[in-house]
């Protein structure tokens, strides 16, 4: 049953529902709150491993929305000032913000190798995958 799976697996199962059902998401990733310390640590991912196992708040389109807690969707990554490239084949990014007890806990963060790829839409259902895994984790 369900109770097995681990926290982690069954986030990794998410990121991999996504990765596989979704074409222009070609890499999709958590990243959470390192306790009470103004990073952001990463978490289960699928698609190409990445340096940037630790992100700094405001550092990226992750750690900005650490800050905002606002959805941050970007069209195109190469207009960005701050951004961390973990890939150059990559075009857009999307990051929503995990709320768990009204605080910002995490983050959902995808990838894109195609250029703006992201809708309303995928804001609605993303947020809708947050609230998800904010059961999960409370
Ligand atoms: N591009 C992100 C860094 C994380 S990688 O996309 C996996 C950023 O600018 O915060």
């Amino acid at each position: 049953e369900n109770q097995k799976q681990s926290i982690d697996e069954r986030l990794l199962a998410i990121c991999n529902l996504l990765e596989s059902n979704v074409g222009y998401y070609n890499w999709v990733g958590f990243y959470f709150r390192n306790g009470d310390k103004e990073e952001l640590v990463l978490g289960p991912y699928v698609g190409a491993p990445t340096d940037h196992t630790v992100i700094p708040f405001g550092k990226g389109i992750c750690g900005q929305v650490a800050v905002s807690n606002q959805n941050f969707v970007v069209p195109d990554v190469s207009a960005q000032d701050n951004y961390i490239a973990c890939s150059i084949s990559v075009k857009s990014e999307i990051v929503i913000p995990i709320f768990v007890d009204g605080k910002n806990i995490g983050q959902i963060d995808i990838d894109s190798e195609t250029p703006d790829p992201f809708t309303d839409a995928d804001e609605r259902f993303l947020e809708f995958v947050c609230k998800k895994v904010s059961e999960i984790l409370s």
